[in-house]
């Protein structure tokens, strides 16, 4: 197969509220519309035990965890997904979309929870080299606006009851990755209306088509 029509591996990041679930429905739909096939997927989750860890990791009676704690669970569920589902769809010629990856472990964990960026990278370099995204799309937005659309939604998981410094140290990291990244990130204007957002997608993913 010829390179240029290799399976992509595109994640979706931003904030608490950002609207990825959403937007990732309508791209897989778009990408499906172009005659891919596409697998969407999550994290923490995609497999029965990343979906168990994502359940310890989210649940808001959980009560404190070690933030080395955390990053090893993600990280956890990122092996397994990693090794049992990304690659092997990869493989079998399937887009993959996943909902949050490696870089909320650097927004999360380490700029929300303050672990820095060594311990993320020591566990990202256990993970199989080809296992990198092609393109990642960091919906941002001013954090309290993510927060009040992401409360009207639901209660309130172990992230989303963070103080409002907590998710600015997580948006701050974010586009800190972005600025780092700049070939692999495409940073897209969240508080814009879906249907700008979405267009904006389409137009960042159709390069890679
Ligand atoms: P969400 O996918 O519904 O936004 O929820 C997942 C939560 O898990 C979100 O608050 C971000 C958090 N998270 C981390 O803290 N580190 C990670 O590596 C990942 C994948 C998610």
């Amino acid at each position: 197969m010829p390179v240029v029509n290799r399976a992509r591996f595109i994640s979706l990041e931003g904030l608490e509220g950002a609207g990825k679930t959403s937007r990732l429905a309508d791209l897989k739909a778009f990408l499906e519309g172009h005659g891919k096939t596409v697998l969407a997927t999550r994290e923490p989750g995609g497999t029965v035990l990343g979906e168990r860890l994502r359940e310890l990791l989210l649940a808001p009676d959980e009560g404190p965890m070690a933030p080395l704690t955390e990053l090893l669970l993600m990280f956890a569920a990122r092996n397994e997904h990693v090794t049992r589902l990304i690659l092997p769809a990869l493989d079998a010629g399937r887009w993959v979309l996943c909902d949050r990856y490696v870089d909320a472990s650097y927004a999360y964990q380490g700029g929300g929870r303050n672990l820095g960026e060594a311990p993320v990278a020591i566990l990202e370099g256990l993970l199989p080299a080809r296992a990198r995204p092609d393109l990642t799309l960091l919906l941002d937005l001013p954090v309290e606006l993510g927060l009040a659309r992401a409360n009207r939604r639901s209660a309130a998981d172990r992230f989303e009851q963070e103080a409002v410094t907590f998710h600015q140290r997580v948006r701050d990291a974010y586009l800190a990755r972005a600025r780092r990244h700049p070939q692999r990130y495409c940073v897209i204007d969240a508080a814009a209306g879906p249907d700008d957002v979405r267009l904006a997608i389409e137009r960042a993913v159709e390069r890679l088509l």
